[in-house]
């Protein structure tokens, strides 16, 4: 009896479980129709219904199923119904609320009906759906969500006139309330409708809807990641703990919340956010929900150091700030594995792409770390009661906003004293170009190769920067002249203002210059891929209608060669320029050594080295970028680019490329920084002209005081002086094997800073300072040298000369 009794008990309490146990959402309202279906079919646990059974519309059925690229399951696109007029669907609706829609349609021929030629709308109720749609893709569900207070829902198919509309399958189900919000921070949602733009499962895995409580499906985010080199996929499920009070199941599955995207950083100064892209219609409003969940904490890792490390990161759409210093462990309770989800309405207003960031938090002691579980990206519908792009809100593209207009004025005011500066930057760079051009012809640099790869090569380029020329023209005011900042080779520099207030640098390129095309992609591949505190940043580009525009973060301060010479900015003082010698030092070093193949940039000079509002110094134009060689090979041949005045003289003779030419050219900008001139100064006495031939004429006759920038000479200490010239000595080595790294340069650079710091508490460095040479004295007599009347010399003649000495060993020039 007892026994029986018993029995029961486990029975009871063993289904009780059960129930619990599989606790799964199951909705009120659960219509599934496999359209055009003589049978019912189960996908997972989920039967869709015939619906042919009673028809009098054209039913088409049992096509081939070829290649349709769908993890929802294929076989609803076996069938389809056909519907040549006006049709409405009407189900009722037993829970008030939101529901799902979900529309299959994919397009196949059967008998003389080519579905790819349908053309129609769908709306439900009041909202418009779809307008004028031909899905021409394969295997396509649309999902949308509606909160439905009526007691039916009706769905419209409308095909246009002389078409038809037809659809595979549908969906509509009701969802828990919990899934989306009635408001947003001030947007209600209440009475929208969304549409899924995206739902992706970082992590790089998909899950299928039969994982998902209401059948969503989750792609993997790969294809949607800009540049890949420094993320980490990882998968954790089983460390998912969902808590009272947090997200449910109901929210997002275990399998999204255990994996995640993950910034793989090894180095605390490298500055990266991850990127995702996404391509949206603009004029509308999104709803983005981000779903995350510390799955890191707690695991050992090899790749990162510093055991206090906390996850601490950034949240960024379309580069403006989600979520500063998100902190996942205190949005958590303290509770690892817990999910944690963040709901944000953006509107666009003319971009056409939504681009999600993740990036490492400003607070300086923080390591570089964090990740994404989980996105969805929701469209909203607009006043129209529309989703479908041909009713987006979009401004004209003519800028009117007032943020525009000040600009105008502040443009015009400024714009006088700008053209002046640029005169005497464009009769500069005029000089250059010519020399740089000299340089060009002489080693027969081919520039005739694109041609017809040029599509390809564009195509091939990070979509996820891509700015709609539009938005360009708006933020340089229509490349108004009085925007210009710059000139260069490769084209105009405008200062330009984004509709988020961000100021930027806009380099516009020649039309029609092969060797700007292939610049132009070098460029925005390098700049997407690497990402360091002193390098310049991209923040897009732009190659519509042949354009080849990038854009940048704005440096305030613009070149280290108009603070040290040629233009009347401030003096920077000996400790500014060693500060900015060890900044471009250290973004150097970043790309010789900061991927598994070293980035030589050719084009090191003081022209390239930008500052920031701070003096910060940051690394730019990367046009000439060659990726380094083979671990097995030691260099890269190519035909000689750079600038004249800093090129390896190694490279010059042999066309070997190694990273020992930045190097040189480095060596050359230390001593522009010392010395305060430029490299070439055609001014001077025929002797002095080239920099370093007049640096290493002094140095071997024991003058080298008389180098130095007399607006410097006197703060500056012997002991810095000798490891400067030392340092930059070296890196002027004739044989690049001679010379030392980046990260030795730097090493010295910074020893040299504190060799001029007040506080110089270290001594057991002393060795250092052993040098021959005497410091004890450092002169601070100058000479500036006779400025000698070259005006009757041809400048390219000259230069000619110069390229002739410049392959021999001695000079015989000084
Ligand atoms: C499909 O399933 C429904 C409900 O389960 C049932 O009423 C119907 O007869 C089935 N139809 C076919 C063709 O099996
Ligand atoms: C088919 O539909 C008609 C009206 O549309 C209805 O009168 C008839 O009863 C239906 N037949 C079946 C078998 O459901
Ligand atoms: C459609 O497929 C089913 C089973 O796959 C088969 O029984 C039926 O004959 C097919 N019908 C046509 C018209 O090909
Ligand atoms: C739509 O299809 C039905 C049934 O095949 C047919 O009677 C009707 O004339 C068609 N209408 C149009 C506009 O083609
Ligand atoms: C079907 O229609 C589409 C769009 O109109 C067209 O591109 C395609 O070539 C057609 N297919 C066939 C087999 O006619
Ligand atoms: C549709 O709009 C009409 C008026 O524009 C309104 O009366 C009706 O309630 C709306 N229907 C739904 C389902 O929202
Ligand atoms: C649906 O709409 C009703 C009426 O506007 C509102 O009270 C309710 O909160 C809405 N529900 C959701 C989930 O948005
Ligand atoms: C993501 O996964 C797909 C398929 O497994 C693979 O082809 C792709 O390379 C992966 N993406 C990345 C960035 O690893
Ligand atoms: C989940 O978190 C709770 C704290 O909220 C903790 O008590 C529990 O042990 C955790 N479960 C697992 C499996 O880690
Ligand atoms: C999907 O669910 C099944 C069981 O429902 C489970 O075995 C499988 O691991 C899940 N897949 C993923 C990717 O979570
Ligand atoms: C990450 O993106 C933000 C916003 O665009 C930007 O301010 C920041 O500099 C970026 N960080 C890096 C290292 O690129
Ligand atoms: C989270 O941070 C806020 C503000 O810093 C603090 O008041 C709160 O106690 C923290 N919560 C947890 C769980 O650490």
């Amino acid at each position: 009896m007892d026994f029986a009794l018993l029995h029961l008990f486990v029975l009871v309490l063993s289904m009780l479980c059960v129930i619990i146990c599989s606790l799964e959402f199951d909705p009120v309202d659960n219509y599934l129709i496999n359209c055009g279906s003589f049978e019912n079919t189960t996908i997972g646990n989920r039967i869709f219904l015939a619906d042919n059974l009673n028809s009098s519309q054209r039913v088409f059925v049992n096509t081939s199923l070829e290649s349709i690229p769908s993890s929802y399951s294929s076989v609803l696109y076996q069938t389809a119904r056909v519907l040549n007029d006006t049709s409405k669907f009407t189900f009722s609706i037993k829970k008030q609320g939101r529901h799902w829609i979900r529309l299959y349609f994919y397009p196949f021929m059967y008998e003389n009906y080519n579905l790819s030629s349908a053309k129609f709308s769908v709306s439900v109720d009041n909202f418009t759906l779809i307008k004028k749609f031909e899905p021409l893709s394969a295997g396509l569900v649309k999902e949308y969500t509606l909160n439905i207070t009526s007691i039916s829902l009706v769905l419209t198919f409308t095909p246009l006139a002389s078409s038809f509309a037809f659809v595979n399958a549908l969906e509509v189900i009701s969802l828990p309330d919990e899934v989306i919000p009635v408001d947003v921070g001030a947007h209600s949602l209440s009475v929208k409708a969304l549409e899924t733009v995206v739902r992706v499962n970082m992590g790089n895995v998909s899950v299928l809807p039969q994982n998902d409580t209401s059948w969503r499906y989750w792609e993997p985010d790969g294809r949607y990641l800009t540049g890949t080199n420094l993320i980490q996929f990882l998968s954790r499920i089983q460390d998912v703990n969902y808590t009272r009070g947090g997200p449910s199941r109901n929210i997002a599955p275990p399998s999204v919340y255990g994996t995640a995207t993950r910034l793989q950083v090894g180095d605390p100064n490298t500055l990266v956010n991850i990127t995702w892209s996404f391509d949206v219609d603009p004029g509308f409003d999104y709803f983005i929900r981000f779903h995350f969940c510390d799955i890191v904490t707690g695991h050992n890792d090899p790749n990162k150091v510093g055991d206090d490390h906390e996850l601490l990161f950034n949240v960024l759409i379309n580069s403006q700030t989600a979520s500063r210093n998100l902190d996942l462990r205190n949005r958590t309770s303290n509770v690892l594995g817990a999910p944690y989800y963040m709901d944000v309405v953006k509107r666009l207003q003319n971009i056409h792409r939504i681009s999600i960031g993740i990036g490492p938090t400003d607070i300086g002691s923080a390591y570089p770390d964090g990740l994404l579980n989980g996105l969805e990206i929701m469209k909203i519908s607009n006043f129209k009661g529309s989703l479908d792009a041909s009713d987006a809100e979009i401004q004209s593209s003519v800028p009117t906003s007032k943020k525009t207009r000040t600009w105008l004025i502040l443009g015009s005011t400024i714009g006088g004293s700008i053209i002046c500066v640029v005169l005497v930057v464009v009769s500069i760079l005029f000089c250059r170009s010519r020399i740089r051009t000299a340089v060009d012809e002489s080693t027969g640099e081919n520039h005739t190769a694109v041609g017809a790869k040029e599509a390809s090569v564009i195509s091939k380029l990070n979509m996820g920067y891509q700015f709609p020329l539009v938005a360009v023209q708006e933020a340089t005011d229509n490349f108004s002249e009085s925007m210009i900042i710059g000139f260069g080779g490769f084209g105009k520099v405008y200062k330009g203002v984004l509709k988020d207030n961000t100021k930027v640098a806009v380099k516009r390129g020649f039309r029609q210059s092969q060797q700007g095309l292939s610049e132009f992609k070098t460029e925005v591949e390098m700049l997407s891929q690497f990402r360091h505190r002193h390098l310049v940043s991209l923040i897009g580009y732009c190659n519509e209608k042949d354009e080849m525009i990038i854009i940048y973060e704005y440096m305030e301060n613009g070149t280290l060669k108009d603070h040290l010479y040629g233009s009347d900015l401030p003096n920077l003082n000996w400790t500014q320029r060693l500060e900015i010698c060890i900044g471009s030092a250290k973004g150097l070093h970043y790309l010789h050594t900061g991927s598994h193949k070293a980035i030589i940039h050719r084009d090191v000079k003081s022209s390239n080295i930008l500052l920031d509002e701070n003096l910060r110094a940051k690394v730019s134009d990367f046009g000439l970028s060659k990726i380094g060689p083979e671990i097995d090979q030691t260099h890269v041949s190519t035909a000689v680019k750079g600038s004249f005045g800093y090129l390896d003289p190694e490279y010059l003779t042999r066309q070997q490329l190694t990273e020992k030419s930045d190097v040189y050219s480095f060596g050359v900008v230390m001593f522009e920084v010392l010395c305060g001139r430029p490299v070439i100064d055609p001014s001077r006495p025929k002797e002095s002209v080239n920099l370093v031939e007049c640096v290493m004429k002094c140095l071997r006759t024991g003058e080298s005081e008389a180098i130095v920038d007399p607006r410097i000479a006197r703060e500056i200490t012997p002991e810095s002086f000798m490891k400067f010239v030392e340092t930059a000595e070296k890196c002027l080595a004739e044989y690049g094997s001679d010379r030392p790294t980046m990260g030795e340069v730097l090493w010295n650079l910074e020893y040299a800073l504190k060799l001029q710091g007040k506080d110089e508490k270290t001594t057991q460095e002393n060795e250092i300072s052993d040098n021959q040479l005497d410091n004890s004295v450092v002169s601070t007599e100058y000479s500036m040298g006779s400025m000698a009347d070259l005006a009757g010399v041809s400048m390219s003649k000259v230069f000619c000369q110069m390229v002739k000495s410049e392959n021999k060993d001695s000079c015989d020039m000084c």
